[in-house]
């Protein structure tokens, strides 16, 4: 009987126990009812009374010994569980990543900040309006075919005999009239009217809820000239000092005379050219921002001001429009999926 053969063969197995349930069952092997060393002390019924002492004192230190580096092993695989168990309450959490108010709601921040420098005050006109506001006090009469233009909304409910439906607001130019009415009709007025409107299209520019702002200015020689120096202030403050802003001739019911405002192309810097080619944006360095004209005299009528006496200017952008711009973004859907990595971004 060599216990020198069963301590390697059992130092050997102990080596390559790399776990508790490996090691138990080790324990079992050697030390268990019909273990390893319960089968040598019963081959020790053969020997004599004084072989039985020598062998027994070997086999007696062989199971100290298994036993000692049982244990042994137990008592680190334990430690190795226990730390990667164990979390220490007391360390302050990972940081978390402070979030960011949304893009539309950063450009809104900051055109306000841009329009409140020269005097323009913030406001904030219904999102559901009367007919009224959002086109008969507009020179858009009833049946007048403009009106068509705005795809509208119209919610259910009987009529108002004077203010007509109640409809979802198709753009921000429902704030101009409401504005005259709350200053008493007394310019001057400077006005910039932000908020929501609705038109049913979904698609790379269009999304059924979008924002406008609503410029109004209406004083005593308020002329063109004003009209173009703001616009122009507005551009190179939002957009860059290489911006500038040129006005084409359109019609607008509101408006007389109307124009739509174009801006420097935000990518060409307003050269046409990128890399040597035309550029894929614009085709001719300008870019469409919106509309924009001298308040019509019936529009300044309904709001109890005398077109004789006083005159003004109003436009409307979108929120989202200019912001794409600036940022060179071609799907306005972006804004409203919600996808983290695209918030992220500002
Ligand atoms: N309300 C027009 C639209 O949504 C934009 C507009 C054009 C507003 C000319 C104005 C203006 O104030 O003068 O299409």
């Amino acid at each position: 009987m060599d216990i020198v053969l069963y301590k390697k063969s059992f130092i050997d197995e102990l080596g390559r126990a790399d776990s508790i349930d490996a090691i138990s069952h080790l324990e079992v092997t050697y030390l268990g009812r019909n273990g390893t060393i319960n089968d040598v002390l019963k081959g020790m019924k053969a020997l004599s009374i004084e072989e039985k002492k020598i062998a027994g004192k070997d086999i007696n230190a062989f199971k100290i010994f298994v036993a000692g580096e049982i244990q042994k092993a137990k008592t680190i695989l334990y430690q190795k569980e226990e730390d990667t168990i164990l979390i220490d309450v007391t360390l302050p959490p990972p940081l978390d990543k402070p979030g960011t108010l949304h893009p539309i709601t950063l450009a809104v921040n900051e055109i306000t900040a841009i329009f409140n420098k020269i005097g323009f005050i913030r406001m904030s006109y219904p999102e559901v309006d009367w007919e009224h506001y959002a086109f008969e006090v507009l020179n858009m009469p009833k049946t007048h075919a403009a009106r068509d233009d705005f795809e509208t909304t119209f919610l259910s409910g009987s009529p108002d005999i004077e203010k007509g439906k109640m409809v979802l607001t198709p753009h921000t130019s429902n704030g101009q009239v409401r504005e005259m009415e709350r200053l008493k009709s007394t310019p001057p007025i400077r006005m910039i009217n932000i908020g929501k409107c609705y038109r049913p299209n979904w698609d790379a520019t269009h999304t059924p809820m979008f924002h406008q702002f609503e410029g109004l200015c209406v004083d005593k020689n308020i002329t063109i000239a004003n009209l173009k120096g703001t616009l122009d202030y507005f551009v190179k403050s939002y957009f860059g000092e290489f911006a500038k802003a040129r006005l084409r001739p359109h019609h607008f019911q509101f408006t007389e005379p109307s124009f739509e405002v174009d801006i420097t192309c935000t990518m060409c810097k307003g050269t046409a050219v990128v890399d040597g080619k035309k550029c894929k944006i614009c085709k001719s360095g300008w870019l469409e921002l919106g509309g924009t004209g001298m308040v019509h005299p019936n529009v300044l009528i309904a709001g109890g001001i005398d077109p004789l006496v006083y005159s003004g200017w109003a436009f409307g952008f979108g929120i989202e429009r200019v912001n794409m711009m600036k940022y060179g973004i071609d799907d306005i859907r972006n804004y409203y999926t919600g996808d983290i990595r695209f918030l992220n971004l500002f």
